[in-house]
């Protein structure tokens, strides 16, 4: 079923089009602003050099021919990596299982480790407004310094200060309500999303910590608790779910009047949307 007169939903693109290639790369981020994407999101961490890099584990192991934490590695470290190898056909050559997915030789170039900047200036040269959702992991261990650089960055490409949380196309979630208070202490008018894997039994009302405007729900949450959802908007939050990939879950979506879908499959997301 295709949804071709809803109320614009934003297609956010989880990873990158995190289906088509390695999650996380240039290559990934590409492919989703040529699929269409309205936005991507991205997960920062921070080197031991102090660099942020798009990487969503605390380790580099299942992502890269590497070992070792984020954190314990600097950036040249990274750069010394492959982060598309574990995707390709070759990686799995011996092993009894087959890999589910077939990608393009394009789909793996572009492979090395993404920093924010590098992220940052693909967006700023997409052509098209293309929004960014940057999600903070882990920033409690480094005592505001995630939040720090990530500010430092976004003034750097003019993104850190809108004139209006509305018209920003960046913003930025965590599951942290620590981080994105840090955020908006520095950047008041910078948007952020409360990531929840679960609802707070203090916020069931469909309120928000402090100041925060977006509630960013795991799509079981909403298959689940589909009240909430209708809470949170009436509350006057704007509600962004992940990651949303299968066709039934688009078409609830879509029947809840959910704001963002954060997707590994940005086209055929689209293509439900009838766009
Ligand atoms: O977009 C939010 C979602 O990415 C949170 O989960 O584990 O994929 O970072 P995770
Ligand atoms: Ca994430």
């Amino acid at each position: 079923m295709t949804h071709a007169r809803q109320h614009r939903i934003q297609v956010v693109a989880h990873r990158g089009a995190s289906e088509d290639a390695p999650e996380h790369t240039l290559a990934a981020y590409k492919k989703a602003i040529e699929d269409g994407a309205d936005a991507l999101e991205c997960d920062v961490r921070l080197t031991a050099d102090g660099h942020l890099v798009c990487v969503h584990d605390r380790r580099v192991n299942r992502t890269s021919n590497g070992r070792g934490a984020v954190s314990a590695l600097e950036l040249a470290d990274l750069a010394a990596l492959d982060f598309g190898s574990w995707k390709s056909r070759d990686a799995w050559r011996g092993r009894d299982e087959e890999p589910d997915w077939e990608f393009r030789p394009e789909d793996l170039q572009d492979t090395s480790v993404l920093t924010l900047e590098r992220l940052l200036a693909l967006v700023a040269d997409a052509g098209r407004r293309v929004e960014l959702a940057i999600e903070t992991k882990h920033p409690t261990r480094w005592a505001g310094q995630v939040e720090e650089r990530l500010l430092v960055l976004l003034k750097r490409f003019g993104l850190d200060a809108p004139a209006t949380p509305a018209e920003s196309p960046v913003r930025i979630m965590s599951f942290s309500a620590r981080s994105l208070h840090r955020v908006r202490a520095a950047a008041p008018t910078l948007p952020t999303v409360s990531l929840m894997q679960f609802v707070s039994p203090r916020l069931r009302d469909g309120r928000l910590p402090a100041g925060v405007r977006i509630a960013g729900p795991s799509i079981r949450i909403v298959r689940n608790h589909p009240a909430y959802v209708e809470r949170l908007k009436q509350a006057g939050h704007q509600v962004h779910v992940w990651t949303v990939n299968e066709p039934e879950d688009v078409d609830l979506c879509v029947d809840l009047g959910i704001d963002a879908i954060i997707t590994n499959r940005p086209r055929a997301v689209l293509a439900l949307l009838g766009r």
